[in-house]
């Protein structure tokens, strides 16, 4: 039981097919939840941390948490940072113990984000961390439909050979269609399988990484809006994407926004029923095992890395 690297983890899952959960984390309730359904499954993980999620838990809180989760169930868990901006918060991940970090350089030029990224991988991996980098912009939703918008956008398997070849980074995340939070697509769900043929067909032996990878649950968003939520139109990644998308080289698929709604939906659903209710225990605690049953389905049925410890 100890903090990982996705090492070993990504080179089974490209081997055989599947992928690996990496969930967001903000708080120990999320933790627990997530931790305890990788323990059920036996399931690698990685539990990762947004800027955003250091700022609101304060950074020692997320580590010491995330220590107490693998001291309490044995779980093996890699530690991430989701988003990393630039070199200085990669580096403080790395000298607080985490170990992976991502390099986000994908809102720069392309040799700027070279640049970037080697910086990062060269300090990362003197201290036996990996690194994870983006090349191309995720969709915006009025990109769907647009064939123009998806050339300018979606990552060019090209580049991304070139990229992997020049930086030295451990693995790759891409753009082929999806984007962040609960409105992903305005019509019909689309991912660009083709171009991700092409860059696995390219660097075999990358791991991908598939960010704005939630599926926006149903059951979550009827369940939230039945107990007063109001989140029209809500729209994700249909589940039966992931798992084909997992045969092309997706090693690593980023979920948050279906934690959010599984753990939102239930506290929602406890508080509605029990209005006289004001014990914080009494509605989070039913939302950490909601996220347990929902990460445990994931697991399962979406990642099929269910005993793949
Ligand atoms: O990719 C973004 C993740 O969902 C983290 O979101 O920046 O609100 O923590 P956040
Ligand atoms: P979702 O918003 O689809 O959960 O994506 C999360 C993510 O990509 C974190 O990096
Ligand atoms: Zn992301």
């Amino acid at each position: 039981m100890a903090l990982v690297s996705t090492k070993e983890m990504f080179a089974k899952a490209l081997n055989e097919d599947y992928a690996i959960g990496a969930f967001n984390v903000n708080n120990m309730e999320i933790i627990q939840g997530i931790v305890d359904a990788a323990s059920i499954e036996n399931a690698p993980l990685i539990l990762q941390v947004s800027a955003g999620a250091r700022k609101y838990a304060k950074p020692a809180y997320l580590t010491k948490l995330v220590e107490a989760a693998i001291i309490d169930t044995g779980v093996d868990v890699a530690l991430h940072l989701d988003h990393g901006e630039d070199f200085d918060i990669c580096k403080k991940c790395v000298d607080d113990g985490f170990t992976s970090v991502m390099i986000d350089g994908s809102k720069h030029p392309f040799e700027e984000n070279i640049a970037l990224t080697k910086e990062v991988v060269e300090y990362a991996h003197a201290h036996g961390v990996v690194v994870e980098a983006e090349l191309g912009k995720l969709a915006g939703v009025e990109d769907n439909v647009k064939v123009d918008a998806r050339s300018a956008t979606f990552t060019d398997p090209d580049e991304a050979a070139e990229f992997v070849e020049r930086t030295g980074v451990d693995s790759l995340a891409i753009a082929i269609g999806t984007s962040h939070g609960a409105y992903k697509f305005k019509g019909d769900p689309y991912l660009d399988f083709e171009r991700l043929k092409k860059i696995h067909a390219l660097i075999p032996d990358t791991p991908l990484v598939l960010h704005g990878a939630s599926s926006v649950l149903k059951e979550f968003v009827d369940r939230c809006n039945e107990y007063g939520g109001k989140i029209p139109g809500a729209q994700g990644v249909p589940e039966e994407m992931i798992r084909e998308a997992a045969k092309y080289g997706i090693c690593k698929v980023n979920i948050d926004t279906d934690l959010r709604l599984a753990m939102t939906a239930e506290i929602r659903r406890v508080l509605v029923e029990n209005p006289a209710e004001f014990d914080p225990r009494k509605y989070l605690g039913p939302g950490r095992d909601a996220i347990t049953r929902m990460v445990q389905h994931k697991i399962k049925n979406v990642l099929n890395c269910s005993g793949r410890k």
